[in-house]
């Protein structure tokens, strides 16, 4: 694309030329469905207004050094959205169509697909909306699945660096048993009130804690958490984060690499143990964490004391980048090249 500044890209929205779309009707799945359309025609009564029916996905493709097209790990996003879909009572798209509907995306917008040397990526966002009049509390009959694209710049600008994020005890992104663990957009909703006001205080993100005893830690905003200590990899257990399909390649990965992985409950005070911390997520892969201040216990954690990324930090963030563009063989089959 001539006009583009790829590595002035930020995290936003920017028009590309097609979206595909699907509809569910009569209890089953249509075809695939090309748009040039930014704008959905939905009736003023469809359940995804209402009653909260909707469910939505990220991924990125990358283009490698060979100028090649590679997708990361599409089949877990297409089995998260199945998951989102039973946990709110939407259809459920079969792996397939999701994967198609990606390919498809993907190559018809191929001219935004950024250079390889530009650091960035094409952030790619399926959703899926209950359609269709209805006014009581019931689900849709009817369903749209849709994917479209857009150019999202390196996450990092001024290199690798360290953040600070904080705790707020007064606020909770999901119920115990609620759909934390399914990514809805209620969950997001929660979260806009605590996360503007960490941004105002200069944090990068609120850290979560378990939403019933306020004891273990939850989830980071928009990624899920981990701590290196020693040569262990430490993630929290619980029901209500979101499987995080980038900490899932990163705790194997860290397998690999002869690190001890934890996936367990994790107590806010073991965090002053940690050599390092994290965020990891798809926008950013891995955001380390500098400090956590516990706003209302009036208590602060210091990780990267030097204001530098750990090396185990590092050594994941780079492996799994490496795999993403290309730069390093795909052993562990994570990469669809779009064709
Ligand atoms: C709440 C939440 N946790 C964690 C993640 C990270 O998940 P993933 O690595 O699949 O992008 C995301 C982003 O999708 C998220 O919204």
């Amino acid at each position: 694309m001539e006009n583009i500044n790829w590595s002035d890209l930020s995290f936003g929205y920017m028009k590309t030329d097609y979206n595909v779309r699907c509809y569910y009707r009569d209890g089953k799945w249509g075809e695939l469905e090309v748009s040039s359309s930014e704008i959905i025609n939905i009736h003023m009564a469809a359940t995804c207004l209402h009653y909260g029916q909707e469910s939505f996905e990220g991924l990125k493709a990358f283009r490698g050094k060979d100028g090649k097209i590679r997708v990361f790990r599409m089949d877990e996003n297409a089995k998260r959205m199945q998951s989102s879909s039973h946990g709110i009572k939407m259809a459920e798209l079969p792996v397939e169509k999701f994967e198609e509907a990606v390919r498809k995306v993907v190559k018809l917008n191929e001219r935004f697909v950024p250079p390889y040397e530009s650091g960035a990526a094409l952030y790619i966002r399926p959703l899926m909306i209950g359609m269709g009049a209805q006014v009581g509390v019931r689900p849709a009959s009817e369903y749209m699945f849709m994917v479209f694209v857009t150019p999202v710049g390196p996450y990092f600008k001024g290199g690798f660096k360290p953040s600070k994020v904080c705790i707020m005890r007064s606020y909770d992104r999901a119920a115990p048993q609620g759909t934390g663990t399914i990514k809805v957009g209620g969950n997001y909703a929660a979260s806009l009130v605590a996360g503007e006001k960490a941004h105002e205080l200069g944090y990068a993100a609120v850290l979560y804690l378990d939403p019933k005893e306020k004891k273990y830690v939850d989830e980071c905003g928009p990624a899920n958490f981990f701590g290196i200590r020693g040569n262990s990899y430490i993630t929290p257990q619980s029901h209500s984060i979101l499987p995080s399909i980038t900490n899932k390649s990163l705790q194997q990965l860290a397998t690999d690499m002869g690190l001890t992985v934890e996936r367990r409950a994790v107590p806010v005070e073991e965090i002053a143990t940690f050599d390092e911390a994290a965020e990891c997520g798809t926008a950013a892969v891995i955001a380390p964490i500098s400090q956590i201040d516990d706003l209302d216990a009036n208590k602060s954690y210091v990780i990267a004391k030097d204001g530098k990324p750990g090396p185990v930090c590092e050594k994941l963030y780079n492996k799994l980048r490496a795999i993403q563009y290309g730069d390093e063989p795909d052993v562990y089959n994570w990469v669809t090249v779009i064709e």
